[in-house]
Formats: structure tokens, C-alpha cells, sequence
């Protein structure tokens, strides 16, 4: 079964064919961060425009890159929710109305289970039952998944998502637009001087909150005197707090839940020091920690088209309305057997 996978939640249009067994075929993505960043950040109406303009060439470059053809494509995998409104519409507007002209099924897929199973196109993919850690620009949550669908939520950000606050630090530190790479580029010129708080550490509960270590930021920002080195020293203390905080909540929902394989999916994913903080902290508790590779972690067709894949596979299609959900919590899933 091939599966054409699209994602347009937000500024990348993606789009990717997996076959349930040779695996990945192809993926091509294109990101709107150029057009966006002159605003310092998404703006919706350019967003759905840019899917618009950029999404029927990239289905056509992702089927000549894969030597196929229509015909050959078995079922339509779109991003449904969560994510901005017009840019749902465009990916699931395309993908309904290709697969009604295709005759094929076609499946909504929920954004975060994509990130969340983005590890399972690996070599080396992670067992269920495990604990998933979803960092991205729009949610921070904690799950424990024992199988597709299968989502108990442990835990979530009661503020700014993990990417939101790196990417409204790094604005304060006039970096620009997506500001989470370009915060972990600057942190590696720092020196550890400052120390951050490690928001809600030092109570019970799996939940987090990202804003007061923005507002120290800011603080700690305006009583320096703004050199380069100043901003670099604030951006390491910063990645130091948000891995040191992910790393405490992570080990926590291992030991609460008695888990000993930990998932971590999602842009903030990418980010090396979460990445090294999570690997030393699972290795000292006898777990093993499972990434996506590099380009997976952020928004990509790939994990569109797998979560659709098995979707699909187990019976579940779409009807023929156009579906979009902007807000749908991840336990409302369906869970496949
Ligand atoms: O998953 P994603 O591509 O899109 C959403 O679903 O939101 O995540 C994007 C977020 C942005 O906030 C971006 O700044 C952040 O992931 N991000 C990073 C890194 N790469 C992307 N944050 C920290 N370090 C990185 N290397
Ligand atoms: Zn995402």
C-alpha cells in the first residue's frame, strides 16, 4: 500500500509516499521561514496562500521523484489538526478532493500523533509501551502510549509551548524568526554564568511552564549590558533550563509510569543539548531514549504519510467531508488494535 502523505499545518508544505512495507519512498518539503521572518513570525493569511501556491507542484515532484503515478497511490494521508485553520484547509481540501477523484480512501491525521510516531520510519524504531515527550512550537505534552491511539496524557504545558519560548527568547535576543535553531547556534559561543530557574521542578506533577523562565530571561537581559557575549552567556543559561526541566519531568513520567523507553519527537527535538540531557538522564536510569532522525523532528510529510499508513491499514478512512480541527486533543484518538 503506497500512502501520499501531506502536511500544512503551519509554514512547511511537506509532502512524502510511504509503502506499509518498503517503508519511506520519498519526501519533499518547502519551508515558508524566509517569507515569515521578516514579521518575526507566522502570519496565517501567508501561510495558507504560500500551501496554495506550493502544494500541487510538490505532490507532483514527490511522484516523479518516486517513479510513480497516480494510479500507483493507494491512500491519501492529510494533516486535519492541530494547526492554523486556512492552512488545514488547503492540505485537507487537496487531499479530499485528489482522493475522490483518485477513488481512494483518504485519512485525517492528527499532527501530534505524526510527531509522535516520527521515530517509527527509523532503523531502529522504539517498542510500545513507552513514554513520548512532544516538543514543538505549538505543545509541550508528556504521554504514555501503549499502541497506536493509545494516549494517556501525563502531562502538559499550562503555559508556552517548549518552541514558543524558544522562539520568543530568542526574539528578545534579536535573533530573528524561527528562533529556536538560531538560539541553540548562538548558546554554543556561551559561558556558563548565569542560572535559570527550572520552572516546577520542585513540586510533584508532570505539567510545565515555560513563561516565567521568559520573563527571567527578559530580566536578566535588560540588567546586562546587551553585548554579543551577554546574549550568548543568556541563551546557553536558557538551553540549559529547558533541558535540565524536560530531562527532571521526562525522568519523572519514566519512574511514575515504570516505563523504560522514552520517545522524543517534535522541532525542539532537534535541539543537541535536550537531545545529550535526555540520553544521559535515560542511560543513568537504565532506559533507552528514541529520536527522530534530524530533518523528522521538525514538521515533515514523512510522519504524515506513516501515521496515515497504519491508519489506513487497520480499516480507518475519512468520509467525504473536508476535515480540519485547528484544537484536538490527542486522547481523543481512535486507538488501532
Ligand atoms: O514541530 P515543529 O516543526 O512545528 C510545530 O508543530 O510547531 O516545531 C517548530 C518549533 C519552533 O518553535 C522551533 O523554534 C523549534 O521547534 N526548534 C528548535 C530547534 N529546531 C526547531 N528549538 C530549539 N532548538 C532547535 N534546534
Ligand atoms: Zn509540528
Amino acid at each position: 500500500m503506497y500512502v501520499l502523505g501531506i502536511e500544512t499545518s503551519c509554514d512547511e508544505t511537506a509532502v512524502a509516499i510511504y509503502h506499509a512495507e518498503k517503508g519511506l519512498i520519498s519526501h519533499v518539503l518547502y519551508s515558508q521561514a524566509d517569507t515569515h521572518s521578516e514579521y518575526g513570525g507566522v502570519v496565517p493569511e501567508i501561510a495558507s496562500r504560500d500551501h496554495i501556491r506550493k502544494l500541487v507542484p510538490l505532490i507532483k515532484q514527490t511522484l516523479s521523484d518516486s517513479q510513480l503515478s497516480p494510479s500507483d497511490i493507494n491512500g491519501i494521508a492529510y494533516t486535519a489538526g492541530p494547526g492554523l485553520m486556512g492552512a488545514l484547509l488547503v492540505g485537507a481540501a487537496t487531499a479530499r478532493s485528489l482522493a475522490w477523484a483518485w477513488q481512494i480512501p483518504a485519512i485525517a491525521v492528527h499532527h501530534m500523533e505524526g510527531h509522535l510516531l516520527a521515530p517509527m520510519l527509523e532503523a531502529d524504531p522504539p517498542p510500545f509501551p513507552f513514554v513520548a515527550l512532544l516538543i514543538s512550537g505549538g505543545h509541550s505534552l508528556l504521554i504514555e502510549v501503549t499502541g497506536i491511539g493509545q494516549y494517556r496524557l501525563l502531562g502538559e504545558s499550562l503555559d508556552d509551548a517548549a518552541g514558543e519560548a524558544f522562539d520568543k527568547t530568542a526574539k528578545m535576543l534579536g535573533l530573528g524568526y524561527p528562533g529556536g535553531p538560531r538560539l541553540a547556534e548562538l548558546a554554543e559561543k556561551g559561558h556558563a554564568r548565569f542560572k535559570f530557574p527550572r520552572p516546577m521542578t520542585d513540586r510533584p506533577g508532570l505539567e510545565f511552564s515555560f513563561s516565567g523562565l521568559k520573563t527571567f530571561t527578559l530580566n536578566t537581559l535588560q540588567n546586562s549590558d546587551k553585548t554579543e557575549q551577554d546574549k550568548a552567556d543568556i541563551a546557553l543559561a536558557f538551553q540549559q533550563a529547558m533541558a535540565e526541566t524536560l530531562s527532571i519531568k521526562c525522568k519523572r513520567a519514566l519512574q511514575q509510569t515504570g516505563l523504560k523507553t522514552l520517545v522524543i519527537a517534535g522541532g525542539v527535538s532537534a535541539n543537541k543539548s535536550i537531545r545529550q540531557h535526555l540520553i544521559e538522564m535515560t542511560e543513568a536510569l537504565g532506559a533507552k531514549a528514541y529520536f527522530p532522525r534530524h530533518e523528522f523532528c521538525t514538521d515533515n510529510g514523512a510522519m504524515i504519510a506513516y501515521a496515515g499508513c497504519q491508519r489506513l491499514l487497520a480499516g480507518q478512512t475519512q468520509n467525504l467531508e473536508i476535515f480540519a480541527r485547528p484544537r484536538w486533543p490527542i486522547d481523543e484518538l481512535l486507538s488501532i488494535d
